[in-house]
């Protein structure tokens, strides 16, 4: 009895951890100590953001994208997929619907579709804004700051943006730039920040080319950055990407590559909510993909206290292929609406009440 009291004492995590602890606990594969990170992520995170698992809905309503980066389906010379993108109208009745299911937020996200323009997309959120209380997030990708500042103007509340790696080489190499021109999206996620937006950043996990190192040095700048929200997951091979060939595009980083597993998976989201006590973290539907059964809610146990139900009408959803095999490829909002609700009650967590705001946003202000 007294051994296995002082063996959970010496597994204990305690204190700020540096770079080279992040990167300790990404190559951490000791059941016992690993099962120590879990129970401190879940301790953080239930002191500093509670028991509820706020709901955010997904709506994807557009899948045309400008852009080519490496590792995603949605690339510009994809052709293979179908492209689409839902009318105002059909957009605004799953938007209803998250009203309908008690959801706080509605997430309004789409490739770089530059043929929406920032007057349609200010129009939409204004719309959204003077027929629901719903927080309004934006995940459209890289935009120029002026449409950033209308659509804050018009209300949107949130922006997701992220930076994928901190590694500059290999940001660079897996985003060819438009106009012939890098971008540097450290630099636009404080733009966001100075506009007003509460910002999510987030990084993809095992990514070829990714080391240990670099991994560790993405989890210190979601501290760096002071993230309200970060989303994590799995890169997920597309077969219809130059990164599906990975081995002619990039160099291997040898033993240092970081697997793009479930267990890695974890291991990030606790990071994360260390760092960042109080972040929005969700489960990702990358990570569902991973582990259909529970992945979701070993998220919600090492960490994580969101997750972003998907509203999207099934005919579309089913084109929005970033990566193949989506979790809930198939399914409808209320489908997917009543799966998570009941994972929530199993887990004896709580449904988010209200908009779920960030709660760094007060300290901010003060
Ligand atoms: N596997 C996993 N995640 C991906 N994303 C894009 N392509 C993939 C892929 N093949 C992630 C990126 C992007 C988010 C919308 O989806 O991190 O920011
Ligand atoms: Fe979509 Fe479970 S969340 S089916």
């Amino acid at each position: 009895m007294l051994a296995s009291q002082e063996t959970k004492v010496a597994y204990e995590v305690n204190g700020p951890l540096n770079l080279t602890e992040i990167a300790g606990w990404l190559r951490e594969s000791d059941p016992r100590r690993l099962e120590a990170l879990w129970r401190r992520a879940d301790r953080v995170r239930q002191q500093n953001v509670g028991a509820q698992v706020h709901l955010r809905g997904l709506i994807e309503f557009s899948n045309y994208c400008v852009r080519r980066c490496a590792y995603c389906g949605l690339r510009a010379p994809n052709r293979r997929i179908e492209r689409y993108r839902m009318p105002p109208d059909e957009i605004l009745e799953c938007v209803h619907q998250a009203v309908a299911f008690g959801y706080g937020t509605v997430v309004l996200q789409s490739g770089e579709d530059l043929a929406v323009t920032t007057d349609e997309i200010a129009n939409l959120v204004r719309r959204i804004k003077r027929e629901t209380n719903l927080a309004v997030t934006l995940s459209l990708g890289e935009r120029a700051v002026d449409e950033w500042a209308a659509w804050r103007e018009a209300g949107a509340d949130r922006y997701l943006l992220r930076f994928e790696t901190s590694n500059r080489e290999l940001y660079h190499r897996l985003h060819p730039p438009r106009n012939g021109r890098d971008s540097d999206r450290m630099v636009m996620l404080s733009s966001l920040r100075r506009l007003g937006y509460e910002v999510g950043s987030g990084v993809m996990i095992g990514i070829p080319g990714q080391t240990y190192d670099d991994l560790a040095r993405d989890i210190a700048w979601f501290a760096e950055l002071d993230l309200d929200m970060i989303g994590v997951g799995p890169y997920l091979v597309h077969p219809e990407t130059p990164l599906a060939d990975e081995r002619a595009y990039l160099p291997a980083a040898g033993d240092d590559q970081v697997e793009a597993s479930e267990a890695m998976t974890y291991r990030v989201i606790a990071l994360a909510r260390l760092v960042c006590p109080r972040a929005n973290v969700p489960a990702t539907t990358a990570l569902a993909t991973l582990n259909r059964r529970n992945g979701r809610e070993l998220g919600l146990q090492r960490g994580a206290n969101v997750v972003m139900p998907n509203l999207t009408p099934p005919r579309y959803r089913a084109l929005y292929e970033i990566y193949p095999e989506k979790a809930c490829l198939a399914e409808t909002a209320s489908a997917c609406h009543g799966c998570l609700a009941t994972r929530i009650r199993n887990l004896n967590r709580e449904m988010g009440q209200g908009r779920g705001d960030s709660p760094n946003r007060a300290r901010r202000k003060d």
